[in-house]
């Protein structure tokens, strides 16, 4: 079902696969309708099967990703390219060495950068380089955050060096071999780099996310939540499953 609420496009799907094909379309047509768009990619589970899904797009011949550009959100800090659990593996393994992007035009804030304030101002400036971001994908944290922009007193704008929250290392710790392995910062796009984007596609599966989603839609606009500054994008897309959309259905029609 889709439903339109002021300026955000609310689609509730019965599962993470129809999900995760919902979110594959929506960037299959837009590398269609613009090859060289830039797209903002997100890591985390719940962009795994947009991702597959556009590997196995790709395969059939149905989308061609050579000229497109690709900025991620964030990366752990510090962290090597090499560790599994480093974003940059994992776009690799999920999206980048199964369709046909080159390498040249992807990019991932280092988390092995020497200077971390630099690597992010160049961050920054290597995306308006490129005339911002066309469409961007998103997950969000149990806490409401997006990238790594956790729940704060103020919206930071630019991209930044950011202590990560107890709660979102004790939330990504199940990909690490102990809570101790989870790096403690992160670099990550700020929210003004987020809101640059010209679109905007929020993806949410699970119970787990049901509570940030209603404050995303429906509560204040305010750092505490960081995804409801989505509120005020002229172009946001949000898709749910039934799990994450329980606390709104009711609300929409
Ligand atoms: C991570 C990432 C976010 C992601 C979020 C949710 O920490 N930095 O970009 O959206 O947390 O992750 P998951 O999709 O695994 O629930």
């Amino acid at each position: 079902m889709e439903y339109q609420l002021n300026r955000i496009r609310i689609w509730i799907e019965d599962d993470y696969a129809a999900l995760s094909k919902r979110a594959a379309d929506i960037i299959k047509n837009q590398v269609d309708a613009m090859p060289n768009t830039v797209l903002g990619l997100a890591t985390g589970s719940t962009p795994e099967g947009t991702y597959s899904e556009l590997v196995r797009l790709y395969k059939t011949g149905a989308v061609d990703f050579s000229k497109v550009v690709s900025f991620n959100l964030d990366e752990y800090f510090p962290i090597k390219k090499t560790n599994e659990q480093s974003y940059y593996y994992f776009m690799r393994k999920h999206l980048f060495d199964n369709v046909n992007i080159s390498e040249a035009n992807t990019h991932i804030p280092n988390g092995e950068a020497e200077d971390r304030v630099a690597e992010c101002d160049a961050y920054d400036k290597k995306i308006a380089s490129y005339g911002g971001v066309d469409l961007q994908l998103l997950g969000i944290g149990g806490n409401g955050h997006i990238g790594f922009n956790e729940p704060s007193d103020v919206f930071v704008a630019g991209t930044h060096h950011i202590e990560l929250d107890a709660s979102t290392i004790e939330a990504n710790a199940r990909f690490f071999a102990s809570t101790e392995d989870v790096p403690k910062h992160s670099l990550t796009m700020g929210i003004r780099t987020i809101m640059s984007a010209k679109r905007i596609l929020l993806l949410a599966s699970g119970s787990g996310k049901a509570e940030a989603i209603h404050k995303t839609i429906f509560g204040d606009i305010t750092p505490k939540v960081p995804a409801s500054v989505l509120q005020l994008h002229p172009d946001a897309t949000i898709i749910l499953d039934k799990e994450a959309a329980r606390l709104i259905v009711g609300k929409l029609s």
